[in-house]
């Protein structure tokens, strides 16, 4: 079975990228670091890399394997994927995507990684990226195990996309003015699974994104947030096991999230989420040749 190497952009490569991370899901309930949603999430706000041809290995089955390149402002991301079985070896993704960052001229690139992941982590080791201190982490839950519909805290109401489009987007703030049209473009897109609670005067007090995807039947969350001023009154619970009940209903089997600080950790799992495993960024910055240096 021969295998291609291939190049797309835009909503072609979301479209690969997607049919690759169910690949790669139906291969193992729980290797990698990516869902197809998380990509889609990543998809939410214009980016220069939306015209970066990124690299996929195909075969007659479809994409079997990719370099990501993702800008995120201040730096790039760069995801080496290849779906379980070893069709095309992490060793060799990983010498595309060193080429890949160079020929894109990155300053800065970032590449998470699991703890567990011994074989790219020696990798990137020996091509001079470096860790940072902090830890995030994977949860995951069967959906038989989720916790029941906490309620509403008294002053609030649940609103989803699906009914309430008629005000602007709550995440237009820190995602950018495209944040709905950009997300309606995403297949596993669901705004009935898009909700915010408001409060009394209208303002929204938090939101929480819930993914739904119909060939994995995982259910991710992403994001979660609940604005400073009201924190800690049991909102982002009531939006966590509010979302996590539609994603059931919706046929979710197994419900994934990922945290990145103590307090969502806490939180979801005090829902019942149980850690799989833990991940750290690892960064290199280019070295400028001195033919690229301004002359004085
Ligand atoms: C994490 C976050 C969503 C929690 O929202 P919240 O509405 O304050 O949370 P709740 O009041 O529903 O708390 C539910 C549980 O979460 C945990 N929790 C929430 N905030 C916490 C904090 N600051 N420290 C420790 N645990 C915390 C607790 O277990 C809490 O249960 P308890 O109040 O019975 O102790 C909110 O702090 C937030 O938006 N932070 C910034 C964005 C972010 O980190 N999002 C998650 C990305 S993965």
């Amino acid at each position: 079975m021969p295998i291609d190497e291939t190049c797309a952009s835009g909503l072609e490569y979301l479209a690969l990228a997607t049919e690759l991370l169910q690949r790669a899901r139906l291969a193992d309930p729980q290797a990698g670091l990516w869902e197809a949603a998380d990509l889609q999430w990543w998809w939410r706000t214009p980016r220069r890399s939306d015209a970066v041809e990124q690299i996929f290995w195909i075969d007659d089955e479809g994409p079997v394997a990719a370099v990501v390149l993702t800008d995120w402002g201040r730096a790039w991301s760069c995801d080496p994927i290849a779906a379980p079985g070893g069709r095309v070896p992490l060793d060799a993704v990983w010498v595309r995507a060193v080429e890949a960052i160079e020929d894109a001229r990155l300053d800065a690139v970032e590449v998470l990684v699991r703890d567990d992941n011994v074989e790219v982590r020696n990798l990137l080791a020996g091509s001079g990226f470096v860790a940072a201190h902090e830890r995030s982490g994977i949860t995951w839950m069967s959906a038989d195990d989720r916790p029941a519909v906490a309620p509403i805290p008294e002053g609030f109401v649940l609103v989803d996309r699906a009914v309430g489009t008629s005000g602007p987007h709550p995440m237009r703030r820190r995602s950018g003015e495209a944040v709905e049209s950009r997300l309606r473009q995403c297949t596993l897109y669901d705004p009935a699974l898009d909700l915010a609670l408001e409060a009394d005067d209208g303002q929204v007090a938090g939101y929480a994104l819930f993914w739904f995807d119909p060939v994995t039947k995982v259910g991710l969350v992403e994001p979660m947030r609940v604005e400073d001023a009201y924190q800690r009154r049991g909102l982002a619970r009531a939006l966590l096991t509010a979302g996590l009940e539609r994603l059931s209903q919706r046929g979710a089997r197994r419900l994934k999230v990922g945290y990145s600080t103590d307090a969502a950790r806490a939180l979801y799992l005090g829902a019942g989420f149980r850690p799989t495993s833990t991940s750290r960024s690892y960064t290199r910055r280019r070295r400028v040749a001195d033919s690229e240096t301004e002359a004085p």
